[in-house]
């Protein structure tokens, strides 16, 4: 960490970065005029795009595939299948085994097996149901726990040690620890997978796709079609929604629209229906976690042995980070004197599951949460005692993976919101409440999140950023983060305007392609705004300097005492408008364009060794949730919740609290309403939303605070000492988990409620059944 004073003292004299602008698409939000991929006015001849599976099977040899009534069904153009695929066969984001169509075997129910291009999405949806697919059907994989027995992973094994494990337990006052299940999560973004691709000249293709990773589309979509990199443009405006459902497997349906575009020499489009989309598409990883933890007689953790086994379908894809994101927060806030923890990554024959905000870590730290309730019912102490006492010490302790943590800013946080919230006064209500409610029972909980900021890929951290000064003083900005709703566009933009000392207005946000910023990383990792923000800032910089010496000698000045502000450029006693020296700089023949890098400093992992710094700082947080449980029917009401979240100093208060309530129920909706169902013969049955329950707004807390705690700044070097805010508040709805497990316990004090995740009605109901049971 190195600490800028500069840049703290400064935060009073920024015009526009710190501002809680309004999200530069809100307006065109609520009146339909931001346009998604299906809005984009289609070319001429433009084809739509369905693909099509084998409806019945989850695994097994195709014995025969026959599409001939789909060739022949009214509108075809075109229907492909793998032997159609003029370069490789595969749009895996890592290792490979992601055939973009099914060779030979059936992977998972839902596996992609062609896809129709008719002249309307309604011949094409129709056409594809036609399809005969013959196969050798074998019984899959569909649970964790089928996995376990079969004995089948994506990838290797992987664990942190720290310290002395079994002597620790061993030598442990008390032990404690079981089983504890975690659910998945379906995105549920608003504008499902689309992709429209056009067809260029000499073999090009332009994609216009909503994914959160537009050269990973672009270079894959190259590889699908033999092509080089350079003959593919990808290019996204927005998304209405990634959530990381779109960081890798976005990439699949542009590949199949772009594959149609070069066999039919039309522009084609997919987008995917809801059903399709749920089926096709992976997931939050769901987890069963074996573990045992030693404490002592105040709740003090001596060690701590976990294994978490993840399920991740039937491919690699992203699966090797977010299993490792798991293990790097199982620790959540909390020191672990010794720990080992083990991880293994399942191959189930289900569909391949991604990334899900948070990256695997949420998983983790609900894990972590998990612990702290049932050592505190174990010794019938404050959950908020045992907490405070396992927490990391400010400075000087060391996680399982080797890493000191330096900026732990958890004990003021907690403070803060144990006295806003009220904690201890509640705590005695709540009691009151349920000695003398039998039904009804009330449940508070106040909880902790820490997350590591920055890709654990190392490579990733990195970006680039393309400014362009107009001569008319116009500013341009374009940068390889996109936007999926978080605000990021904005972010950036607020930060060249800052840098030119002009309006936000002045800058023109532009949509994200591969044509202008290359190599670019996924906007993912919640690093958007620290990678882009400082990439921008490096190149608006650069263009600056060069403004500010074509006034220098004119204004008899150093060209590094020239200031810009309110759209004007002041030296000594004079001054110009931003405008009118810019046309003087194109005059006078000075380059007004720049292309920023940025790349984080200090951080280093070796995967191998499990040693590193992978995290250049850490971002941190608190909830304190109230919950009343019905026990005779399992129903469940968020009565209040408050939040308080560490963003360092925020690029933009409105964007960040939006970020942290919509993070918030999200996550309720994870612990809370969200149940993947698969039947045992590996087909996803909850694949619309009259079974899948997303919270609405009718769910969000009645009584629901959200305040940014005021940290001083982040103390690692970010853009304008702001912290990443996209993930972490996710897991502040641990909160609502531990609440209603804090409400069941209340029915048989020193019983563990044998809760798992998400805590639905039924969940909650078969909890409370077992705790009056004898
Ligand atoms: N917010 C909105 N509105 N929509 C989204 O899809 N994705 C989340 C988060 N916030 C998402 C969102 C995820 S998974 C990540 S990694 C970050 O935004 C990515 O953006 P950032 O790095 O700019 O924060
Ligand atoms: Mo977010 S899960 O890193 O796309």
């Amino acid at each position: 960490m190195s600490p800028d004073p500069a840049g703290l003292a400064d935060a009073a004299a920024l015009a526009v970065v710190g501002r809680p602008l309004v999200h530069d698409s809100a307006v065109k939000h609520v009146q339909g005029a931001a346009a998604y991929i299906d809005d984009i006015a289609e070319p001429a001849r433009t084809l739509q795009v369905v693909p099509g599976h084998a409806p019945s099977a989850a695994r097994g040899r195709i014995l025969s595939l026959d599409l001939g009534r789909v060739r022949a069904a009214s509108g075809v153009v075109a229907v492909l299948t793998a032997a159609d695929v003029p370069g490789i066969n595969d749009c895996s984001p890592s290792v490979g085994g992601d055939p973009v169509f099914a060779e030979g075997r059936i992977l998972f129910h839902g596996q992609v097996v062609f896809a129709v291009a008719a002249e309307t999405r309604d011949q094409a949806r129709r056409a594809a149901r036609l399809a005969v697919i013959e196969v050798e059907v074998e019984t899959p994989a569909v649970t964790v726990d089928d996995a376990l027995d079969r004995n089948t992973e994506v990838l290797p094994p992987y664990e942190f040690r720290k310290g002395e494990v079994a002597s620790a337990l061993e030598a442990s006052p008390a032990r404690t620890g079981g089983t504890f299940r975690i659910g998945g999560q379906e995105h549920f973004y608003l504008e499902g997978q689309a992709a429209l691709a056009v067809p260029g000249e000499d073999g090009d293709m332009l994609v216009h796709t909503s994914t959160q990773h537009p050269t990973e589309v672009q270079h894959i979509t190259a590889k699908v079609l033999g092509l080089p990199d350079a003959a593919v443009v990808a290019e996204c405006r927005r998304m209405g929604g990634g959530f990381g459902g779109k960081e890798s497997q976005a990439t699949q349906w542009a590949v199949i629209a772009a594959l149609v575009a070069r066999a039919t020499g039309r522009p084609a489009k997919v987008r995917l229906d809801r059903d399709d989309d749920m089926i096709m598409t992976g997931k939050r990883h769901d987890f069963r976690v074996d573990w045992e933890a030693g404490h002592d007689a105040d709740g003090r953790l001596t060690a701590v042995d976990v294994a978490f086994y993840g399920r991740c379908g039937y491919s690699a894809d992203l699966s090797l980070g977010v299993n490792d994101r798991t293990m790097f927060h199982a620790d959540n806030a909390y020191n672990y004197p010794a720990a080992r923890i083990h991880s293994r990554r399942l191959l189930t024959d289900t569909v391949s599951n991604t990334a899900f905000r948070g990256f695997g870590g949420p998983q983790g730290t609900v894990f972590a949460e998990r612990v702290m309730d049932e050592i505190a019912v174990r010794l019938g102490l404050d959950p908020l005692i045992v907490r405070k006492r396992n927490f990391y010490a400010p400075a000087g302790d060391t996680t399982p993976y080797g890493m000191p943590v330096e900026d732990n800013i958890i004990h003021d946080l907690v403070a803060e919101l144990e006295r806003t919230s009220d904690y201890w006064a509640r705590r005695e209500a709540v009691k009151a409440f349920n000695a003398s409610s039998h039904i009804l029972k009330k449940g508070l909980a106040l909880t902790p999140v820490k997350f590591g900021i920055s890709f654990t890929l190392i490579h990733l951290n990195q970006a680039g950023a393309l400014v362009h000064v107009y001569s008319d003083g116009s500013i341009m900005v374009n940068h390889g983060g996109t936007e999926m709703g978080q605000g990021l566009y904005l972010k950036v933009a607020q930060v060249v305007a800052e840098e030119f000392g002009v309006g936000i207005e002045r800058v023109k946000i532009t949509a994200t392609t591969t044509a202008k910023v290359p190599n670019t990383s996924p906007t993912a990792a919640s690093s958007g705004s620290d990678l882009n923000g400082m990439a921008a800032k490096i190149a608006a910089g650069a263009i600056r300097a060069r403004m500010a010496a074509v006034v220098a000698a004119e204004f008899d000045v150093p060209a590094g005492e020239i200031r810009f502000r309110d759209g004007r450029v002041f030296g000594g006693n004079a001054s110009i408008g931003f405008a009118d020296l810019a046309k003087k700089a194109y005059l006078a023949r000075v380059q007004l364009s720049e292309a920023g890098f940025y790349k984080t400093p200090e951080i280093h992992w070796d995967r191998p060794t499990a040693t590193g710094r992978p995290f250049f700082y850490f971002a941190y947080g608190a909830s304190c949730t109230e919950v009343t449980v019905d026990t005779l029917t399992g129903e469940m009401r968020v009565d209040r919740a408050d939040l308080l979240h560490d963003v360092g100093q925020s690029l933009n208060p409105a964007l960040d609290i939006g970020q942290i309530e919509g993070a918030f129920v999200q996550g309720m909706g994870w612990l809370t309403t969200e149940e993947l169902v698969f039947d045992r013969a590996g087909r996803l049955r909850t694949h619309a939303p009259s079974t899948y329950k997303i919270p609405t707004a009718s769910d969000v807390p009645a009584d629901f605070r959200t305040a940014l705690f005021e940290s001083g700044g982040c103390r690692a070097d970010t853009i304008y000492r702001s912290k990443a805010v996209g993930e972490p508040p996710l897991m502040l709805a641990n909160s609502v988990l531990s609440a209603v497990f804090d409400a069941l316990a209340a029915l048989r004090p020193g019983r563990v409620p044998p809760l798992h995740a998400p805590a639905t009605p039924e969940a909650i109901l078969t909890a409370a059944k077992a705790m009056r049971s004898d």
